[in-house]
């Protein structure tokens, strides 16, 4: 069941999203070489709930932290560590999602450690561009696989691969609602699009294969080949006209 948010209920979200993406920028500000993944897990709790908020990762189905750390060849799921120190040349997605007043938001970002290389900055901007080319096809009247169509046209251009075996989501008074949002897919399926559906949208692309495989942990999932792999994720809302409202990037206009 795909759940319409009314105008009231898109303002809480709207909060939720603005309220985020201030704590996604003080994360990106304490992110360095030599920073433990756990000490950047334990600055995303103390601003979430400084905040009055309450971090959605933690304990859900058990997961340990209020972030995912994923460094290098991890796609998602990274457990926060404080083994985990990080080094420069490397690249770590961040994802983090919160609750306030009842509602979710949910982003997720990738960024270099000290010097990277010029292939996985590249990877990088491509995983952002694959976001705003699939969110870009949020518009209502459309089908859902219009996004993932979108998002699978880029990366493979540029000769990524998409990870498939996991999606995007609607998400409201919960993380996970439907439908579920592939990055992958011919277009014109799915449910259509209506205003005032809220999604998040979130491309996981990698240097080579889009296979994947999880760790021992039972959280951390890997590319199957060992290639780099970045996420871009926000929490967006369908509208009645034209390109969605990016609710985790406050004040984003569409060019
Ligand atoms: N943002 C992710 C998602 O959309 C991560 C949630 S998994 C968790 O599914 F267990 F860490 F919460
Ligand atoms: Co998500």
């Amino acid at each position: 069941m795909i759940f319409i948010k009314n105008a009231a209920q898109l303002d809480r979200m709207r909060a939720a999203g603005q309220l985020l993406y201030e704590i996604m920028q003080k994360l990106r500000e304490v992110i360095r070489p030599g920073e433990t993944t756990a000490a950047i897990d334990a600055y995303a709790e103390e601003l979430i709930r400084r905040a009055g908020a309450v971090p959605s990762f933690l304990d859900y189905r058990g997961y340990p932290a209020s972030i995912c750390a994923s460094v290098d060849d991890e796609v998602v799921h990274g457990i926060p560590s404080v083994r985990q120190v990080l080094r420069s040349g490397s690249i770590l997605s961040v994802d983090c999602g919160l609750v306030l007043d009842g509602w979710q938001a949910d982003s997720a970002f990738t960024m270099g450690i000290g010097i990277i290389s010029p292939e996985l900055e590249r990877l990088i901007r491509v995983t952002e561009q694959c976001f705003f080319e699939g969110a870009r096809q949020a518009v209502s009247g459309n089908r859902i696989s219009d996004i993932g169509h979108a998002v699978q046209t880029l990366a493979e251009s540029q000769g990524y691969g998409v990870v498939r075996d996991l999606t995007g989501h609607g998400i409201g008074r919960n993380m996970h609602e439907d439908p579920s949002v592939p990055n992958f897919g011919e277009p014109g399926r799915g449910a259509r699009l209506r205003a005032g559906m809220t999604l998040a949208i979130e491309p996981m692309i990698s240097l080579g294969s889009w296979q994947v495989k999880e760790m021992d942990d039972g959280w951390t999932i890997k590319t199957l080949d060992g290639s780099s792999c970045a996420h871009y994720e926000h929490t967006i809302a369908v509208r009645e006209d034209g390109p969605p409202e990016v609710l985790t990037l406050p004040g984003y206009t569409w060019a």
